[in-house]
């Protein structure tokens, strides 16, 4: 592919998409042909009117201002002579409104298409077609097209000449291969009901809520119309409810062609569990005609999971769907709102969930590409990757978000054992060390700064975003934790660490006088105010919360005598809170971890079977298909949070399937044999679960544990593949190395 041979359209289109259009003539027999295409833009090729390949909103979301990627499709068999090669563009993320209502700020104000057309004939010899001024514009179907605010086709317009194209030397993305899994369309789901609400609103569930869009088949008359709009849940009342996507309308407007018409967004998505028919004719209202499809990255299934607690295992289902809709080429906040960003901070939290039910190795090769080359000069790590706001200085760098920096290539060197991605990410890991060295006026604590703190815990107020957990302990503490990954990570990679060993035991050294004494954090210290815009932030700074042990005792910075009294310390805590947890995104990752490995299974368990707000299984038993922002999104009387911030389809809580998982079925992948090839085998049963029947599928092989109880014994099962060791032990306190095979056991 060639970055001269990038086009525009003559004319100005606003939101429609263009159509770019070629005849591919040839006089020789024909081998082989392939067709290379990006866009700046999201673009659709098609084959006399048939589309090509299988992806879907391609050429996917890269950081527009560093690369693109470009597809590679075999049509060979889609190209005799003649043939009419049409590429449809539309603004995708790369031009149209991303982020806080504002528009094209990723590269340009315009749409771009680059493709490379090769014919190889059965001679040897071969011919290139490229894009270029020869290619002629049209206008499609598709009037506007909005990720966030929906499309609008219309059959019944024919296509209209703009003029030839023109060369567009504006482009500065570099063009690379792609590297990320592909964005397909997955499963089809049926509506499960038709409903009518209590306003009198036409509305079809689909029985999930999930990302993608509703595909609909309709033989009707030309020029009626089908609006739909989408919505994750209805009311209290039953009625349709989109207040919490905020800005985005999510509004797909179809007007029929008269003959046996197909209508899907193509160049928008939607996350939705409900559509309602704002119009459509009545005798076309028929579940037969719609189907929801649902749009992800393309990510090999790799977890299973069971459990004798039905609930548990719609929480399992919940956590899985969270993924499907989050993963579409990016990690995502949320796939519904005005929003739908690369959030770092939600997947520093997710991903050793994420590697755990799927693979998703390719998946995260690319972003974490896009994290590198977006980091600034100085080691800073945005919120947001790609970054909405490209160009314009990196002011909101937040610990735990930035942390995405050293935590997923680590996660994912233990997932996969790559150690060339390791190798790879390690210069990001050790700019983000430094930049947390150097972030504060203290060199080895990160005090002050911007931080968006324990997001969304519950102790500093019901309805307040930020909990209670002083913003300067989670910021030190994750200082010391990035460092000890990066040295683990240079350690493996056989680099010196010498100076980052000390540089960790300075941190932990700093951290434990600042913000502890005799063995416990401090109730208060003293702090720099911070002031971002006119607000100050983090007004609330306490030391002794839920979130504030989690991590002393989660990144090893009390020793290990101090541990029982913290651990106890916690468990006062949670009993003070009326047996609740309150933490956040930031304490919530470790928080069953820690109680674990404290032997304090018994609360753990409690915790992940408890039903009160907040907890796991709240949303559970109010209905959720998938994981929710708020522990209380939905709150007991039915009503919802405020609108401002309210999804129902946020998968970082979905991360305690990490402790199931780990500890609970007791599988943990080793770091001194990455990728499953070594692992430790500890699994921790309770009769309130019942039993539970779990594994992943690894490159040696399926690893399976799973445990049951007959009266108060506990039988073990174990499937270890070739090609992996596993470390048991057992709750009783029995260690055996386990090579491959299939092994049973029983405790009392
Ligand atoms: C997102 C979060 C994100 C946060 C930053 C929100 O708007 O939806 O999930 O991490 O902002 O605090």
């Amino acid at each position: 592919m060639n970055r001269k041979n990038w086009i525009r359209s003559p004319k100005e289109t606003t939101a429609a998409a263009v159509g770019f259009r070629k005849t591919v003539t040839y006089r020789k027999p024909l081998k082989a042909a392939t067709l290379s295409v990006s866009a700046i833009g999201l673009y659709a090729p098609y084959l006399n009117g048939r589309r090509i390949g299988k992806n879907v909103l391609a050429p996917g979301w890269t950081s527009y201002s560093h690369r693109v990627q470009y597809q590679t499709y075999d049509v060979t068999d889609l190209l005799p002579s003649g043939s009419l090669l049409e590429i449809d563009v539309g603004q995708g993320w790369a031009v149209g409104y991303i982020g806080f209502g504002k528009k094209n700020h990723y590269t340009s104000d315009h749409t771009s298409l680059n493709a490379e057309l090769t014919l190889h004939y059965a001679d040897g010899t071969k011919d290139v077609i490229v894009t270029d001024p020869t290619w002629d514009v049209y206008t499609t179907s598709v009037l506007s097209s909005e990720i966030y605010h929906g499309e609008t086709v219309d059959l019944t317009v024919k296509p209209a000449f703009l003029g030839k194209a023109i060369s567009d030397k504006t482009v500065r993305a570099k063009l690379i291969p792609q590297v990320g899994a592909d964005i397909i369309e997955n499963e089809r789901l049926a509506p499960v009901e038709i409903i009518r609400t209590p306003k009198g609103e036409t509305v079809i569930d689909f029985g999930q809520n999930m990302t993608g869009y509703v595909e609909i088949r309709v033989k009707g008359r030309r020029g009626d119309r089908i609006v739909l709009h989408h919505a994750e849940v209805l009311d209290r009342d039953g009625n349709f409810y989109i207040e919490n996507l905020r800005a985005a309308r999510n509004e797909n407007i179809y007007v029929l062609g008269g003959g046996e018409d197909v209508f899907k967004p193509t160049f928008s998505f939607q996350g939705f569990r409900y559509i309602e028919l704002v119009e459509c004719p009545a005798e076309l209202v028929k579940a037969e005609n719609f189907r929801a499809v649902v749009v992800h990255s393309e990510m090999k299934r790799t977890g299973f999971f069971r459990c004798g607690e039905p609930r548990v295992n719609q929480l399992y289902h919940n956590v899985i769907w969270g993924q499907k809709s989050n993963y579409l080429d990016i990690p995502t906040d949320c796939p519904q709102r005005d929003e739908r960003l690369g959030w770092t901070g939600d997947a520093q939290i997710f991903c050793r969930t994420a590697a755990i039910n799927f693979d998703v190795s390719r998946f995260f090769r690319k972003w974490l590409g896009d994290v590198a080359l977006e980091q600034g000069a100085d080691g800073a790590i945005y919120g947001v990757v790609p970054n909405e706001e490209a160009g314009r200085p990196l002011t909101r760098v937040s610990a735990a978000w930035g942390d995405i920096a050293c935590v997923a290539p680590w996660e994912m060197y233990l997932a996969y054992g790559d150690k060339k991605e390791l190798e790879k990410n390690l210069p990001m890991m050790q700019k983000w060390v430094e930049y947390m060295h150097h972030a504060g006026p203290e060199e080895f604590l990160w005090l002050g700064g911007y931080h968006y703190g324990d997001w969304l815990a519950m102790d500093a107020g019901e309805d307040s975003y930020v909990g209670a957990t002083s913003n300067d302990l989670i910021a030190s503490a994750f200082f010391a934790y990035s460092t000890s990954l990066f040295i683990k990570a240079g350690e493996v990679l056989g680099k010196d660490m010498t100076e980052y060993r000390t540089l960790y035991e300075n941190v932990r050294r700093t951290f434990r006088s600042y913000f502890m004494e005799n063995g416990m954090p401090k109730e208060e210290f003293p702090f720099t105010e911070v002031t971002v815009g006119k607000k100050p932030r983090d007004t609330v700074r306490r030391g002794v919360t839920q979130t504030a042990i989690v991590l002393i005792l989660q990144f090893d910075l009390c020793t290990e005598e101090e541990r029982p009294a913290l651990a106890d310390k916690l468990e006062e805590l949670i009993h003070a809170s009326g047996d609740l947890m309150q933490t956040g995104f930031v304490g919530t990752p470790y928080l069953l971890r820690v109680l674990s490995r404290h032997g304090k299974d018994k609360l753990a368990y409690q915790l992940l079977l408890e039903n009160r707000t907040p907890s796991w299984l709240y949303s559970v038993e109010h209905g959720a298909t998938t994981m929710w922002e708020h522990w209380n999104s939905i709150k007991e009387d039915g009503t919802f949070w405020s609108t401002s911030m309210n999804s129902f389809n946020h998968y970082a809580y979905g991360s305690v399937y990490d402790w199931i998982f780990n500890v609970a079925v007791g599988i943990s992948p080793r770091g001194d044999a990455p990728g499953y090839r070594g692992i430790d085998l500890a699994p921790h049963p309770d009769k309130r679960l019942g039993f539970v029947n779990a594994g992943i599928e690894t490159a040696q092989g399926t690893i399976r544990s799973a445990w049951y109880y007959k009266g108060n014994d506990v039988y073990y099962e174990f499937d270890i593949p070739k090609g992996t060791v596993a470390y048991l032990t057992l709750p009783n306190g029995y260690r055996e190395t386990l090579p491959a095979g299939s092994y049973r056991f029983a405790t009392r």
